[in-house]
């Protein structure tokens, strides 16, 4: 099942030298499962032939008021989101004004559902107060602006203004379908990946955590409305698309990270394979030689250096215990020392769970000691399993 299946998304195009890309992110959307209309303003027909878009759908476009008379309802009342992309300046503004003067205007002004818009245009259109009055409105009225990126723009100048990348529209459509929204109004920090012990200007010692489980429940904690931060170490998987990033190499490093972020956290998702030891590194790299003696002293344990705090603050957190042998009992201790009150226990040693690999399986263990054991499942699977869990002991399922 692919994740839009069975949703339907209109894409409304405005005329804007970006109109290119929302020929790919048509495309995207198709791929990921969704139904589309795609509804192109005057001036967008005249940057991409309505033919592109109707060569990738295999149905006509929309683009005129007149063609039929209850289109500009039936086309926002059908979608379970509008994503406007590229957004033009001009097309902003009458949005915000309410406007209802073609096919695109009175469509949004009509529609029921959520509305995404991506500004593309000019940096200096972009940062003109009218423009940033016009957004603030789109804003108020509950619309998620998203982008516009920084960098090259048409013109030959750089600056903010880019239509962000389809795949960063396609992971805010999947925020908007989302049905679950029990994290809305919540910060959620989840750090993630290896953190690196430096030996010397070149060596490091670490872990093999790609990052992949903390992604999972970043991405998913985002789409279910949370205000997500997530920490990250330097996890070789790709980030989530969404959460704010933080990225971070060493142990020190993320606890600064995150006793920053706790203060106004309600919910933290512990996913990060922090290393457990200290060196002091040196200056200048070490000269190769027969043996290396190496001292390492013990490094601070996150979980228990935020525990007072978290316990202060009443924010709910979720570990993970990673074992080799007496899992269950180490899990439990692991949370009562720790200050968790979800603990998720997996196999150091299993071949298809734990670190590298792109499934997990776990056993959630809560602060009254009740077990619950998770059949093995892709980690983006298991995230939602543990976010449904927290939703619930949250009361907010
Ligand atoms: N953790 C932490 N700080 C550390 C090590 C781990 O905050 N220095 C967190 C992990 O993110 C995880 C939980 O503590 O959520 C348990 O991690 P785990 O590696 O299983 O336990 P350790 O405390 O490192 O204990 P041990 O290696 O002895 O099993």
């Amino acid at each position: 099942m692919r994740p839009f299946d069975g949703r339907r998304v209109l894409l409304v195009v405005s005329g804007g030298i970006a109109a290119y890309k929302s020929a790919f992110l048509c495309r995207r959307l198709l791929e990921a499962g969704a139904s589309i209309d795609v509804l192109l303003t005057e001036s967008a027909a005249r940057f991409v032939g309505r033919v592109t878009f109707e060569g990738i759908l295999g149905h006509p476009v929309h683009t005129d008021l007149w063609t039929s008379p209850m289109a500009h309802l039936e086309l926002g009342k059908r979608a379970d989101v509008i994503v406007v992309a590229p957004a033009t300046a001009d097309l902003i503004w009458r949005l915000a004004t309410g406007a209802a003067s073609d096919l695109a205007t009175t469509t949004v002004l009509a529609a029921p559902c959520p509305v995404i818009v991506c500004p593309a245009m000019n940096t200096r259109m972009w940062e003109h107060p009218a423009t940033r009055t016009n957004v603030d409105r789109l804003r108020q009225f509950g619309y998620a602006v998203v982008g516009p990126d920084e960098g090259d723009l048409a013109e030959g100048e750089t600056g903010p203004g880019r239509l962000v990348e389809p795949d960063a529209i396609v992971a805010s459509v999947g925020r908007a379908l989302e049905r679950r929204d029990g994290f809305r109004g919540l910060k959620v920090v989840t750090t993630a990946g290896p953190t690196r012990t430096p030996l010397d200007p070149v060596r490091y010692l670490s872990n093999r955590s790609s990052g992949r489980m903390g992604y999972a429940l970043a991405a998913a904690a985002w789409r279910r409305g949370g205000d997500v931060t997530l920490i990250s170490g330097p996890g070789s998987a790709s980030r989530p698309i969404g959460p704010r990033v933080l990225e971070v190499e060493t142990a020190p490093e993320m606890l600064a990270a995150l006793e920053r972020e706790l203060g106004d956290a309600h919910v933290l998702l512990m996913a990060a394979a922090v290393g457990d030891f200290e060196t002091d590194p040196s200056d200048e790299k070490i000269k190769k030689g027969d043996e290396l003696e190496l001292r390492l002293r013990g490094g601070p344990d996150l979980l228990l250096e935020t525990k007072t705090l978290r316990s202060e603050r009443g924010i709910f957190t979720l570990g993970f215990a990673l074992e080799s042998e007496d899992a269950l009992a180490r899990g439990r201790e692991k949370l009562e020392r720790k200050g968790m009150q979800l603990v998720a226990i997996n196999s150091a040693s299993e071949p298809d769970a734990g670190m590298e690999v792109s499934t997990n399986r776990v056993v959630l263990v809560d602060e009254s000691g009740a077990t619950d054991e998770l059949p093995l499942a892709r980690k983006e699977a298991i995230a939602d399993q543990l976010l449904d869990r927290i939703e619930a002991s949250l009361g907010r399922s």
